[in-house]
């Protein structure tokens, strides 16, 4: 899967945002230059932008600025003929404040869908009704001088929280998902998809003693607690097992993919549903919060792959919309090794724009910030991971005709594009693309079996791959030294190799590693 951050990838009308006939123009790109499966597309909806789109303030139309609905339809019918499936998000937790249900929900106490959303007194002394905090800083509940009653909000208060306990929710929300899955889209991806279901007490949240991050990242004043009552309570699981019925209406069903970020495995595993009932695939951040050594990634895999109930299909993910750049994370090495593991790792990928291409976090001044969440804590703000999409060397990347896009194109856009990169063969495109077309003619790399192989030096992680026909061995020496790692039985060829040079030699018994090294061998 390739996430699409939409305002960035390709704009096609100048004004300097990204668009729907953008990805239309791009198809050939994703389908044959790189070879990915699958476009999971950031939000389109009518929007006023507080969130970039993430509140939402019409799920059944596309904002003006990307295009209109016929484009939709011809993307994805233009998508299907490459043989891509399109992914959309669906942000269930939260409308924008300018949705016409928030608007009537906020009229008056007695308006018929007050209770679509939640509303609360506040305490005797007139402060909040709890300590929940918005993940964007302050607290989660804001008050409503007309009607007197706070109202809740998880992410910003443009973004208030629909009451999923209230089955008239739920039943809107699930067709306005047919609404989509009708246009034949073939799977959706969840935003923030632990937050529907609160305790329903709505207890305080404990306070977070270690003081250390609960995510795979700081994340400011809401590290303050822990975040017990505010989302994940267990009926969330009831919720996803109905939300999975609606996409089994459709054949073939429809795919969820589920943003939770969520460290302890057996709880991540019980999102895909005891009976595989739930979320087709609960996002899995392991590998941001993990150490990049041999141990520190292993940990991760192993560890998700004993959690999994039978059956269930595990996915990575090393950048996303919300994460600083994989290649400023882990310097050039690690986002190569980064690469190798992506695509050969039991599960479905997904990979974030421009990480093919190495693209850097970008340097924003402060002037050109975007991100609200950047606005109030500068450390923590998403645009550096957001920048234009970088096509070639020219000023604006070859992402727009206008002057100026909406954020600044990355200062490492000369060297890091797509027309400079397909012409060495040592770019990391190129790398990416080698692993791809591997990936998709071998069927152990695609639905093979997982096995770590021992002993091994401890600086390397190495796997095996199997299916009926094949063995894919896979080696990633972590160390700034060479190794040998002896693997008994090993025999075979190199496919591909963060080091070109490498591949097609022939393995035996032990296998030379460069300094920094991954390898396929097949
Ligand atoms: C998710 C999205 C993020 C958004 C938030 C609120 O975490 O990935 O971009 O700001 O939800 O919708």
């Amino acid at each position: 899967m390739y996430e699409i951050y939409l305002r960035s990838f390709k704009d096609t009308t100048g004004t300097g945002l990204g668009d729907l006939q953008g990805i239309i123009d791009k198809m050939d790109y994703l389908s044959d230059t790189l070879g990915v499966d699958a476009i999971w597309i950031t939000p389109f909806y009518p929007s006023p932008m507080a969130d970039f789109g993430y509140d939402v303030s019409d799920y059944r139309d596309v904002h003006p600025l990307f295009g209109d609905l016929a484009t939709f339809d011809r993307l994805v019918a233009r998508a299907h003929e490459a043989g891509l499936k399109v992914i959309i998000d669906f942000v269930p937790n939260h409308s924008s404040d300018q949705h016409p249900w928030f608007i009537e929900s906020r009229s008056s106490r007695d308006n018929p869908r007050r209770d679509w959303y939640v509303w609360r007194d506040p305490k005797p002394d007139g402060s909040p009704p709890n300590n929940w905090l918005s993940v964007f800083g302050g607290s989660a509940w804001e008050w409503d001088e007309r009607t007197g009653q706070y109202y809740l909000h998880s992410f910003l208060k443009e973004q208030p929280d629909l009451n999923w306990r209230n089955p008239a929710v739920r039943a809107a929300m699930f067709d306005n998902m047919r609404f989509w899955l009708d246009r034949h889209v073939d799977g959706v991806r969840i935003d923030a998809a632990q937050f529907v279901m609160k305790d329903p007490a709505e207890r305080d949240n404990p306070p977070n003693v270690t003081g250390l991050p609960q995510a795979h990242k700081p994340m400011g004043a809401y590290d303050a607690q822990v975040h017990l009552y505010d989302k994940g309570h267990a009926d969330v699981h009831q919720l996803y097992r109905e939300l999975r019925a609606v996409l089994n209406e459709y054949e073939p069903p429809r795919m969820a993919l589920g943003e939770v970020h969520i460290f302890d495995w057996t709880e991540l595993a019980s999102y895909y549903g005891r009976d595989l009932d739930e979320l087709s695939m609960p996002t899995n951040f392991g590998l941001l919060k993990a150490p990049w050594t041999a141990a520190g990634i292993r940990a991760v895999v192993d560890g998700l792959e004993a959690a999994l109930p039978a059956g269930a299909w595990p996915n990575y993910l090393l950048g996303s919309h919300d994460d600083r750049r994989l290649a400023t994370r882990l310097g050039e090495h690690g986002s190569r090794q980064a690469a190798v593991l992506l695509l050969t790792l039991r599960g479905s990928p997904t990979l974030y724009y421009g990480d093919e291409l190495g693209m850097r976090e970008a340097e924003i001044p402060p002037d050109r910030r975007q991100d609200p969440w950047g606005m109030t804590e500068p450390t923590l703000g998403r645009d550096g991971c957001r920048t234009p999409m970088q096509w070639s060397p020219d000023p604006t990347a070859g992402f727009t005709s206008a002057r100026a896009p909406w954020l600044p194109v990355g200062s490492d856009h000369a060297l890091r594009n797509v027309e400079s990169q397909l012409a060495d063969p040592d770019s990391h495109l190129n790398l990416y693309r080698r692993l791809l077309r591997l990936r998709r003619r071998s069927p152990a790399l695609r639905i093979g079996s997982y096995r770590a192989v021992d002993p091994v030096p401890p600086e390397c992680f190495v796997f095996e791959r199997s299916s009926e026909a094949e063995r894919v061995l896979v080696a990633v020496n972590l160390a700034d030294a060479p190794l040998s790692v002896v693997v008994a039985g090993c025999a075979g060829t190199i496919a591909v190799s963060t080091k070109r040079m490498h591949e097609g030699k022939a393995v035996e018994g032990a296998l030379q590693l460069a300094p920094h090294e991954a390898v396929v061998v097949v």
